[in-house]
């Protein structure tokens, strides 16, 4: 599948464009990563995406045929994880799945098919339970399962770890990755672990345009030798903020050992490897271009 977004824009009533000028080539195999600040224009992007919303400017092709003549065709090759969707509290899971799996056009018998996709998203033993008696992660797992119920060749999920303990966000992570070998996935996530692990290429977001499109090593790359651990007692500390980025703090004997961020590092800061976490903040901060 390839997806070509072209000076894709959308604004909500008179406010600033919630996203502007968007153009990307998205093809499978991928993993994307989509990250940005709250309000970048992550799940409007999305939103454009699965065709839940119209454009203000610009065109989505997939496979070469516009986005909006699509319909139907193109919902059975998608699964999505909206970032706030509601669940049938009084259905069971079971009943849930099957009810979307239904929507969805999964022909009948989908017994096997659902218990496959509970299994596949650790909820056996909560097959049977009214969703309204799940924990808040064990509610997104049901999420999960749904998205990836019809077996999608695109697969977009808006912050799907969010609430999954540590384990499962590693067991979910995974799942993903192992799929995106046949698959074009495209996740945003405040995680930047997320993108770390199983992302091949990472797009940034920021006040709605892109910032950054490539490998997450070319994002590291460009944030090299701009950051540091310094040390600091006292009032010296003070004097960074503003200047940089503070990404760690460990307290010391004589103060506390700070990893700053910043453009150009202040005399006495010793460069350290940026992680992707680093570079991201940096990204953000310098306003990077792709
Ligand atoms: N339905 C809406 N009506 C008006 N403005 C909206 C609507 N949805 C989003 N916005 C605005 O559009 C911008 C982008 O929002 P969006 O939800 O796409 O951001 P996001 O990157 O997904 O943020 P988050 O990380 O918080 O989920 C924000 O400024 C937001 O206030
Ligand atoms: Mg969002």
């Amino acid at each position: 599948m390839r997806i070509e977004i072209d000076n894709l824009g959308k604004t909500y009533g008179r406010s600033h464009p919630a996203l502007d000028s968007v153009r990307l080539d998205l093809r499978s195999p991928s993993m994307i990563g989509l990250v940005g600040p709250n309000g970048a224009g992550k799940t409007t992007l999305m939103q454009l995406l699965v065709g839940q919303m119209l454009a203000s400017a610009g065109t989505v092709r997939v496979d070469g045929a516009d986005l909006q003549g699509l319909g139907k065709a193109f919902r059975r090759r998608l699964g999505y994880l909206p970032q706030n969707f509601g669940l049938y509290d009084e259905l069971t899971v079971r009943q849930f799945l099957d009810y979307l799996g239904c929507l969805k056009g999964l022909p009948a018998p989908r017994r096997d098919v659902i218990a496959a996709c509970i299994e596949r998203a650790a909820l056996t033993e909560k097959a049977d339970a009214r969703i309204r008696t799940l924990s808040g992660g064990q509610k997104q797992r049901v999420g999960i399962a749904q998205a990836m119920l019809n077996d999608p060749e695109l697969l977009i999920v808006d912050e799907p770890t969010v609430g999954l303990d540590p384990e499962e966000r590693i067991r979910f992570r995974n799942l993903f990755s192992r799929d995106a070998g046949r698959r074009l996935v495209i996740l945003s996530t405040h995680i930047i672990e997320d993108v770390e692990s199983i992302c091949n290429r990472l797009i940034v977001l920021h006040q709605g345009r892109i910032r950054f499109d490539g490998a997450p090593s070319e994002l590291v790359r460009r944030a090299e030798g701009h950051v540091g651990v310094i040390e600091v007692q006292g009032e010296r500390e003070a004097a960074f903020e503003g200047r940089f980025r503070l990404t760690g703090r460990v307290v010391t004997a004589q103060g506390a050992a700070c990893r700053i961020v910043g453009h150009d590092l202040p005399p006495g800061c010793r460069p350290v490897t940026p992680t992707l976490e680093d570079a991201y903040i940096y990204s953000m901060s310098n306003g990077a271009a792709s």
